[in-house]
């Protein structure tokens, strides 16, 4: 099922869980997320950052690719632009097929950012795309930004900020960065600020930043109310790993074995993240009625 963020957050929220948001950026990745999905009977988001899809996942060639693979899933399937921070890219997302897009104005002042989360609101509601925002500020992980309690998420703030800007879900500050952390460094999560937000905001919070956060702190962070949590570096890191694990393994390794190994390891990333944060065993899974080259 290929549908936007906001029913299957939703119902992460309704029942205590987190689904995953994986950033995503060729076909292997895409088909990895999704195959997991399945065999995991979970949700699961794929991301793409503006990024990401200038320098390589264009969005018409991702958006379709996914839309077609998600249809015929038996789970639901996001696919959501991961930190849109101007309108041309969230537009154009949009018109390529996206279902679901982050506007991330966390920089601008607490009004601005409200600004430009409803000028998103107003274009893909009416499309029933959903829009995630951001209050505070997730920030750089090798930068120590998580250690910044002056990025965390205003709790007060959070209500007025949801109330106005119509988002259908929040990203939070509470103590995780973006990218990898300095060696040994695990980040010291604020759960009682979590757990604030968690009783004065009725949207589903999202965590960024969770690469490194270990395992603790995840599920941790999962019991205190978040929803959705992304995952980027990790899984890079961890495809890269397997890709050189192979090639030492079996240096005449073919090019499309190669790929079918990387993408089978991804899946075993995948699959006991989604057990960690309990987004398996959600939904009924419906055995794929195609593609024909299945
Ligand atoms: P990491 O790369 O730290 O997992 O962060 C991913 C993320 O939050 C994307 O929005």
């Amino acid at each position: 099922m290929y549908v936007s963020m906001k029913d299957m957050l939703l119902h992460a929220h309704d029942n205590n869980y987190a689904v995953m948001a994986i950033n995503v950026v060729n076909m292997e990745q895409v088909k990895a997320c999704i195959e997991s999905a399945e065999e995991e009977k979970s949700a699961v988001i794929l991301n793409v950052s503006p990024r990401q899809m200038k320098a390589h996942a264009y969005p018409y060639i991702i958006a379709p690719m996914v839309k077609n693979l998600a249809e015929s899933a038996g789970v639901p399937i996001a696919l959501n632009v991961d930190h849109g921070v101007n309108m041309e890219d969230i537009t154009k997302a949009i018109q390529c097929g996206y279902s679901s897009v982050m506007v991330d104005a966390s920089s601008y002042e607490f009004e601005e950012n409200i600004r430009r989360v409803r000028a998103v609101v107003s274009l893909a509601h009416a499309k029933g795309i959903s829009v995630e925002a951001e209050l505070g500020h997730v920030g750089v992980a090798a930068d120590a930004d998580g250690e910044n309690t002056d990025y965390y998420t205003n709790v007060a703030q959070a209500r007025e900020f949801v109330e106005r800007s119509g988002c259908d879900c929040l990203a939070v500050a509470v103590g995780t960065a973006h990218g990898s952390y300095p060696k040994d460094r695990i980040p010291k999560l604020d759960f009682d600020r979590l757990k604030e937000l968690r009783k004065t905001i009725n949207v589903p919070l999202v965590l960024h930043g969770g690469s490194g956060a270990g395992e603790e702190n995840i599920t941790r962070a999962v019991a205190c109310g978040i929803n959705k949590i992304n995952v980027c570096t990790d899984l890079m890191n961890h495809a890269k790993t397997s890709l050189l694990r192979a090639l030492e393994e079996e240096p005449g390794i073919q090019y499309m074995e190669l790929n079918e190994r990387v993408e089978e390891s991804m899946k075993d990333f995948i699959k006991a993240y989604m057990r960690l944060i309990g987004s398996n065993n959600r939904y009924t899974f419906e055995k794929h009625t195609g593609p024909e080259f299945d």
